[in-house]
């Protein structure tokens, strides 16, 4: 949720600025501009829609070594360039991610002091507010403004009186920072630190960076110096590129063999048997996950938002099948308001990407202070929600650019069966003999995803008969309903088709009256315990008119006429068959959208990191 950076070294900043932007332009694309000091001062450009514009508009004599950049996805104001960041008021230039929550009030104070905004933004009154406050010092300065500032924000500051240094400070949105010789780079995500260095380290809240040239330095509020901890990506460089892909899309979701690979394939112990065979069992010691994490817990809750949420109702199916222990599952932005009922036996198990979703983050916060015990299920390393549970699970899906998330989605359910399996053995649910055949079975969903990604031709022509739908419908029963809700969004978020996720035996109290021809189904057939129950769902939705397409598995029996198209996953144990029919699903959804022709990796009004409310 709008991307920023800055930098200040030895480099042509507007070519570090805008190759940046263009690198954090999945957390959103309504405008973007940059801030530069020049012999001129500070320079503003500014321009709605895509970085693209943006870059047409730089000069290409334009020189300076030190600026800020900003990518929006819009909150307060409309999308036009006043309301683009950066602003300038006065002395201070700025940029800003995340939402001031008092803007109204300060905006009142501040027009007492004769300081108006041009922009209906609530950033510019943050650079009203840090202008009002502003005698020289810098550090002073933005520590009283953060007492008045009340929401969440990430800001890169420069002081037009102190040319070449940008200052920094954040509460709640994201921001890392590292050092190189070709200068000082911070940003909300290291996809844009990658060309400089491998090293990183997170900013702490309230604490303020001051970046020149040669140095990073970190003092909290008091001006005592902090030493952040530093981090170092795993993945090379080449894999936040589009490596031969059109999209970024495709390419996660090719990557997902790899991507569940990674994530399974450390945690692997290999247990040597008395009769000399080998069982895999789960070993979470080197994630430091205690199995007194999953004794005495009495209840699970699952809370997370979006794609992440989906994979919760996938973890949900399992848990209470292997565990027989309740879940529930709840979108984060109604968990957080809903007073829960929480005690030190529920574990609440949070899931999230980026790692940095405002509402995810507020709902762990909220869990902790009520005394429950944490996990979360994260990909992005030392980001905040990793950092304030009690315990992480890491998946290494490795960076996902497309903001319709697969590999996160299929790297999030690997954690999920891993946990599942882990705590059942823990709690003596299965033996060992049946946790090793769960784990071989777990790995056997990767050669089912390349049969998947073999067929993507057939997929693509099915996916065309879809091209001019407005409604659509995903039907389903047990897994298969949890995964038709991820099968919905994907689609819908990429292509604009309207479309709903039901449960097959649902339909029928209301819904079906929407069934016409004009409407596909997509059904989910997968589950061998109820698919003749699911095969009535199919001729009921036929019987009025419906174009169905079925995804299911090769030894299932479902008779030709009562589906137009067939998708098939090879044969497993019902609890694993999601795996293959996501990545079905993700194609679907791809193919859909590059046949109706439009921006597949950055669908409109969206954004990949949620760091606002
Ligand atoms: C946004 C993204 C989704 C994602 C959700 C949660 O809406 O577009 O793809 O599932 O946020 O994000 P998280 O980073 O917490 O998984």
């Amino acid at each position: 949720m709008c991307g920023i950076i800055g930098f200040t070294g030895y480099l042509n900043s507007a070519d570090v600025l805008l190759q940046g932007l263009s690198e954090l332009e999945y957390r959103g694309y309504d405008s973007a501009g940059i801030a530069c000091f020049t012999e001129n001062g500070v320079e503003l450009i500014k321009e709605v829609g895509k970085v693209a514009a943006l870059k047409a508009k730089v000069p290409s004599d334009f020189h300076s070594t030190c600026g800020i950049g900003h990518t929006r996805w819009a909150t307060h104001g409309g999308v036009s360039e006043v309301n683009a960041h950066p602003h300038k008021f006065g002395k201070v230039t700025l940029i800003h991610n995340g939402i001031i929550e008092n803007y109204h009030e300060l905006e009142k104070e501040l027009a007492l002091t004769g300081r108006y905004p041009v922009s209906q933004t609530d950033t510019e009154i943050a650079a009203m507010l840090l202008d009002s406050l502003y005698e020289g010092d810098a550090h002073e300065t933005i520590k009283k403004a953060v007492e008045r500032l009340e929401g969440a924000y990430a800001f890169l500051i420069m002081f037009e009186d102190q040319p070449e240094v940008i200052y920094s400070i954040r509460k709640g949105s994201p921001l890392v920072a590292c050092q190189s010789e070709q200068g000082s780079v911070i940003a909300s995500d290291m996809v844009a630190l990658l060309r400089f260095s491998k090293d990183y380290f997170v900013l702490p809240e309230y604490q303020i960076a001051k970046l020149t040239k040669t140095s990073i330095t970190v003092t909290d509020l008091d001006g005592e110096l902090v030493a952040p901890e530093i981090l170092s990506v795993t993945w090379d460089t080449t894999a936040a590129q589009k490596n031969g892909f059109k999209h970024y899309m495709k390419k996660e979701i090719f990557e997902q063999p790899e991507a569940i690979l990674r994530t399974i394939s450390p945690r692997i112990h290999k247990n040597l048997c008395a009769d000399g065979h080998e069982q895999l069992l789960p070993d979470f010691s080197a994630d430091e996950i205690d199995d007194s994490v999953f004794t005495g817990v009495n209840r699970i809750i699952v809370t997370a938002c979006g794609t992440a949420m989906h994979a919760g109702l996938m973890g949900k199916v399992l848990f209470e099948r292997l565990l027989r222990i309740p879940v529930t599952v709840d979108i984060a932005s109604e968990f957080r308001y809903q007073n829960p009922i929480l005690d030190e036996n529920t574990l609440v198990i949070t899931v999230s990407q980026s790692g940095e979703t405002a509402d995810t983050l507020a709902a762990l916060r909220l869990a902790r202070t009520a005394g429950a015990r944490t996990l979360s299920i994260v990909n992005v390393k030392g980001s905040s929600i990793a950092r304030e549970s009690d315990y992480v699970f890491y998946t290494h899906a490795g960076p996902e650019i497309a903001v319709a998330s697969t590999k996160a989605y299929t790297a999030q359910l690997s954690a999920f069966y891993m946990i599942a399996f882990r705590f059942a053995l823990v709690r003596e649910k299965i033996t060992k003999e049946e946790c090793s055949e769960y784990m071989h079975l777990l790995l056997d969903t990767i050669p089912a995803i390349e049969e998947v990604l073999k067929q993507t031709e057939n997929i693509k022509k099915i996916s065309k008969r879809l091209v001019d739908s407005e409604n659509l419908f995903f039907i389903g029963r047990g897994m298969d309903s949890a995964l038709a809700c991820e099968g919905s969004i994907k689609l819908k978020e990429i292509t604009y088709i309207h479309s709903e996720a039901y449960a097959a035996g649902e339909l029928k109290h209301g819904t079906l009256s929407l069934i016409t021809e004009k409407v596909p189904v997509i059904a989910l057939a997968t589950q061998s315990d109820v698919l003749s129950k699911m095969v009535s769902n199919m001729k009921e939705v036929r019987a009025r008119g419906a174009m169905v397409i079925c995804v299911t598995t090769e030894d299932a029996t479902i008779e030709s006429n009562i589906y137009d198209e067939k998708i098939v996953i090879p044969t497993t144990a019902d609890i694993f068959a999601p795996f293959a029919a996501a990545v079905v699903l993700q194609l679907i959804a791809y193919y859909t959208s590059v046949a109706r022709g439009l921006d597949v990796d950055q669908p409109r009004n969206l954004a990949k990191s949620v760091t606002v409310e």
